[in-house]
């Protein structure tokens, strides 16, 4: 990361499940109790959106809580030390941006807001939590959506141009508590690797690019990324 900057770093659920937020594949994850087809799809939600607002409740119950670990401390130390120039990331928690992450990326949106399909109101998470079990449109009425991107969405274009800028960019893509398993996003090692830059995968269990890159660390992604920030201290 010295020898090759700037680092850009990319995550996945697995960089929270240490502050209590499940992730999706592994043995524990969401989808081994739900069905990403019945709740993560937006045919699901137009379909039947009150029981994907069942789903969202639950989620929006344990996230609510949640606070930034050690993880994104450790990230927010190395984009002060100008080591990690952004971060690129999958979840949809707000904890890089409640650790202090400036350069953020959130190319599946976050659960800040909830947005009307019809009239384009955008509601605040405290106002969508008030108005469960299914949130609707103040102005209109309409079932209110979550501003995450559902399987079947395309992602917000300017994000992951934004994202794939960076990758390109990168000296190191550093991926944190990623199976690397959904593209658009999963395409991004690619994008580095093509550009000369280096790959890094801090995961527990395996990933597709393994074989590419030229580090790898099975091991959590607290303790990890702290003793890291510790060696640029
Ligand atoms: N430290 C390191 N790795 C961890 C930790 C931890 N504390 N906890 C979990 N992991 C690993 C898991 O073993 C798994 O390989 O993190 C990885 C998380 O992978 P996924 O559960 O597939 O999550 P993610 O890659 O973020 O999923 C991408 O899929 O369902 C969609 O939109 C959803 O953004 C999500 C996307
Ligand atoms: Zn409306």
């Amino acid at each position: 990361m010295r020898e090759h900057p700037p680092c850009v770093v990319l995550t996945g659920a697995g960089i929270s499940t240490e502050s209590g937020i499940p992730d999706f594949r592994s043995r524990t994850g969401i989808w081994a109790r739900y069905d990403p087809l019945e709740y993560a799809t937006i045919d699901a939600f137009l379909r039947d959106p009150a029981k994907v607002w069942d789903f969202y409740g639950k989620r929006l119950a344990v996230l609510g809580g949640a606070r930034p670990n050690d993880g994104h401390r450790a990230l927010v130390e190395l984009e002060d030390g100008g080591v990690v120039r952004a971060v690129v990331t999958q979840n949809i928690d707000r904890l890089h941006e409640l650790a202090g992450t400036r350069a953020l990326v959130e190319v599946h949106g976050s659960i800040r807001t909830s947005s009307c399909l019809d009239c384009g109101t955008v509601v605040p998470l405290a106002e969508v939590v008030a108005l469960l079990p299914v949130p609707h449109c103040p102005a209109c009425g309409r079932v209110l959506k979550p501003d995450v991107v559902m399987f079947g969405e395309l992602l917000p274009a300017a994000r992951i141009a934004r994202a794939e800028q960076l990758a390109r960019e990168a000296g190191v893509l550093l991926v944190v508590g990623s199976s690397l398993e959904v593209h658009p996003v999963a395409g991004l090692p690619l994008e580095t690797l093509a550009n000369g830059g280096r790959l890094a995968i801090v995961n527990r269990g395996a990933t597709p690019f393994d074989g590419r890159a030229g580090v790898r660390i099975d091991a959590g992604a607290g303790a990890t990324l702290t003793a890291l920030a510790g060696r640029f201290q």
